[in-house]
C-alpha cells in the first residue's frame, strides 16, 4: 500500500501567507500542519509516498527532503496547476501502479490518525472508502448521502441544497479501480476533477463505496480561523518543559514550552503556549494558545490566541489576538500624531483597525 499526499493546490483562502508560502508547511505548535499527516500515514504502517506538489515544489521538498526522518520514502510528484484532487491522482497513476493507496490533503489534520482506517481498508477492500464527519454548514463542503444501512448512495461537491451534514474528510482509501475513474471524468464547473465524481462514478458504476462516520476531531486548516483551532487543540497536549532561560523577573504559568536557546525576561506566559528556539520574550505578556515560532521578538508587547511564524517580530503593541502572523513579519505602534494608520501590506492581506 502507498500513501499520496496532496501538498500543491492555491491556497487562495489563506493569502497573503501562501503568496510566499506552501500553506501545508505553516507551522501548528511549532510544526508543519503536514508533518503531523506524514507521520499518521508512517504510524499506519506505510513506507512508499508520493507527494503531490506545485508552485511550492522547492519549499516542500527542502522541508520533507526523503522522507527519511519521517521513516517514509518520498517521491515528488510535479502538478502543473492545481487542476483538482482527481488530477493529482490522475498525474500520480505511474507511480501509484496496482498498489491500494491512501489519499491524504496535505493540510487536512486528523486527531486519532488513520491506523484504524487503513485496518479495515484491508480487510475489506472495497473500490473506495472515504472518512465522514458532522459538520454545521455542509455547503462548503463534499456532502456524501447514505442509505438506511449506512452505504453511500450519492456524493456532492459543496452542494447549495445538501442531502445531508455528513462531510468528506480529507483522507480517501481506494483500490486501482479509482483510475479507471479518473481517466474518465470531465472537468466541473469550476474547471477542476473532483474526486467526489470519481467516487461517484465507482457508485454508478456498481462498485462498493464504503464510509466511516468519525467521531474524532478533524479540521482542514486552509484558513486561519481553523488553523489557530488546530494550533489551539495540539497546544492543549503541551507539558510544561522550559529549555530555554527565564529570568526570576518573569512568571510561567501552566502548560508553558520555552525551547532551548529562547530568552524569556521580565514577562508573563500563561499556557498553553510555546515559545520556538532562539525567540526573544521581553516585558510582555504570552496568552493562551500562542505559538511562537524560532527567532520572533516580542518586546513590550501581548498577544494571545495567536500564530507567529519565524523570526516575526512585534515591538511595542497590546493587544494581538486571534491572529498568524507571517515570516519576517514587523508589526510596531503607530506614532501618535498625526492619528493616522501607515500601511504596507501585501495583495490580499486582512486588516482590523480600532479607530
Ligand atoms: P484545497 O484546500 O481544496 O484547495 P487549494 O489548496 O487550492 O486552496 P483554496 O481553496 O484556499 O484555494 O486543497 C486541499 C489540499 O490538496 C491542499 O493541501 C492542496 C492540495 N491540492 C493539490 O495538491 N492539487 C490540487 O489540484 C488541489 C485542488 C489541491
Amino acid at each position: 500500500m502507498k500513501a499520496l499526499v496532496l501538498a500543491g493546490g492555491s491556497g487562495t483562502r489563506l493569502r497573503p501567507i501562501t503568496h510566499t508560502s506552501a500553506k501545508q508547511l505553516v507551522p501548528v505548535a511549532n510544526k508543519p500542519v503536514l508533518f503531523y499527516g506524514l507521520e499518521s500515514i508512517a504510524a499506519a504502517g506505510i513506507r512508499e509516498v508520493g507527494i503531490v506538489v506545485g508552485d511550492t515544489h522547492e519549499e516542500i521538498e527542502g522541508a520533507v527532503g526523503d522522507g527519511g526522518s519521517f521513516g517514509l520514502e518520498v517521491t515528488y510528484l510535479r502538478q502543473r496547476a492545481p487542476l483538482g484532487l482527481a488530477h493529482a491522482v490522475l498525474i500520480a497513476r505511474d507511480y501509484l501502479g496496482d498498489d491500494d493507496f491512501v489519499m491524504y490533503l496535505g493540510d487536512n489534520f486528523v486527531v486519532g490518525g488513520i491506523e484504524p482506517l487503513v485496518r479495515r481498508f484491508h480487510d475489506e477492500r472495497p473500490a473506495a472508502q472515504i472518512m465522514l464527519t458532522r459538520v454545521g454548514d455542509p455547503r462548503q463542503f463534499g456532502v456524501a448521502e447514505l442509505d438506511a444501512a449506512g452505504r453511500v448512495v450519492g456524493l456532492e461537491e459543496k452542494p447549495q441544497v445538501p442531502k445531508s451534514d455528513l462531510a468528506l474528510v480529507g483522507v480517501y482509501l481506494f483500490t486501482p479501480e479509482v483510475h479507471e475513474a479518473v481517466s474518465s471524468l470531465k472537468p466541473s464547473w469550476r474547471g477542476e476533477l473532483e474526486i467526489t465524481d470519481a467516487i461517484q462514478w465507482l457508485l454508478d458504476s456498481g462498485r462498493r463505496v464504503e464510509s466511516t462516520v468519525i467521531s474524532g476531531y478533524w479540521k482542514d486548516t486552509g484558513n486561519v480561523t481553523d488553523m489557530l483551532e488546530v494550533n489551539r487543540l495540539l497546544l492543549e497536549e503541551l507539558d510544561q518543559r522550559l529549555d530555554g532561560s527565564v529570568d526570576d523577573a518573569s512568571e510561567i504559568i501552566g502548560r508553558v514550552v520555552v525551547e532551548a536557546g529562547a530568552r524569556v525576561s521580565r514577562s508573563r506566559i500563561v499556557g498553553p503556549a510555546i515559545v520556538g528556539a532562539g525567540a526573544v520574550v521581553r516585558d510582555s505578556y504570552i496568552g493562551p494558545f500562542t505559538s511562537v515560532a524560532e527567532d520572533c521578538h516580542v518586546v513590550d508587547s501581548e498577544i494571545e490566541y495567536s500564530i507567529l511564524l519565524r523570526r516575526a517580530s512585534i515591538h511595542g503593541v497590546r493587544r494581538i489576538e486571534a491572529s498568524l502572523i507571517g515570516r519576517d513579519v514587523e508589526v510596531t505602534p503607530a506614532p501618535n500624531t498625526p492619528r493616522a494608520h501607515r500601511l504596507v501590506l501585501g495583495d490580499h492581506s486582512k486588516v482590523q483597525i480600532s479607530s
